[in-house]
């Protein structure tokens, strides 16, 4: 028997993606079926956990009614998922493209169907879930979806895997809390917690080939990667909060967005939940010091 610690990297590899292939066996979910798509939403519940919304702790919230807020956090759940639903298609398209014509027997090679399989019913369910909130379609600014549209088609190694891994974990933080809070709609609920367990495969997944694909690449091209990750990962954090949802919700979108953007209730939650994150990053030699200023812009660092 070999340890993990002198077991060669493709050895190491396969256990992983073994190891996840058997789990996704053993817990996969259809939210189709397993979401509670026909009871009618209950004004009175929440999108997401108040104490997430951009308002939370400003003078507006202090002045908004219960339903006010309610409607507010049902805006933003669905401004979130939808962001989601964008990423998870860039996300498909790096990871079809860096599997393209490699070895099917390879169980990386399967869990990276699997996990696209995953990112397809997720977008679905989003999808679905913001419909549900009430929502029109919230998209990312036009510069941002061109932006990804040649980030999606040039994007490879470390530097895909590494913004995959920053998207993901971002939305698992928040995600863990509002599938416990019985304050935002059970069916919600039952959307976030399928996420955080698929996803859970996927960020141990994304965790790997970044640290694998990073193992003798050189100072250049690290920084030079380092870079497009911070720049992935403000574009993903900026995007999640669309400004459309002041209005969507019936509130007063100039005064919305002038105590959003000065909320440091909020950034204080971004901070704290991408901590584990920015250690990983530091752990691999991604956090270089312009990669830094810009988590610290997007105020997740
Ligand atoms: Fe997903
Ligand atoms: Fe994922």
């Amino acid at each position: 028997m070999t340890t993990v610690e002198n077991t060669p990297s493709t050895g190491r590899r396969d256990d992983v993606a073994e190891r996840l292939l058997r789990s996704a066996g053993e817990l996969s979910y259809d939210p189709l079926a397993e979401v509670d798509w026909e009871t009618p939403l209950d004004p009175a519940h929440h999108g997401c956990s108040p104490e997430w919304s951009t308002l939370y702790g400003t003078s507006y919230w202090d002045e908004m009614t219960e339903e006010q807020r309610a409607a507010l956090t049902r805006q933003e759940a669905a401004s979130v998922a939808s962001t989601g639903i964008w990423f998870e298609m860039i996300l498909q398209q790096m990871v079809i493209r860096d599997f393209y014509a490699k070895d099917p027997t390879d169980p990386a090679f399967q869990w990276a169907l699997t996990e696209i399989a995953d990112e397809c019913r997720h977008s679905i369910m989003f999808a679905r879930g913001a419909q549900k909130l009430g929502a029109p379609a919230y998209r990312p600014a036009r510069h941002v979806i061109e932006g990804g549209r040649v980030f999606k088609a040039v994007a490879t190694g470390e530097a895909a895997y590494a913004s995959i891994l920053v998207a993901e974990e971002v939305l698992d933080v928040m995600q863990r809390d509002w599938m416990r809070d019985d304050r935002v709609a059970p069916f919600a609920r039952t959307i976030n917690n399928i996420h955080v367990v698929e996803e859970a495969r996927h960020m141990r997944f994304a965790r790997e080939e970044t640290r694998e694909r990073l193992e003798g690449v050189g100072p250049v091209r690290r920084r030079a990667q380092a870079l497009l990750v911070a720049f992935a990962a403000y574009f993903i954090v900026t995007s999640m909060w669309s400004r459309k949802v002041y209005e969507n919700a019936g509130l007063d979108p100039k005064r919305a967005l002038r105590e959003a953007k000065a909320n440091q209730h909020h950034r204080a939650m971004l901070r704290s939940s991408c901590a584990e994150l920015m250690e990983f990053l530091g752990s691999v030699g991604l956090l270089t010091r312009p990669a830094r200023a810009i988590y610290r812009a997007a105020h997740i660092l």
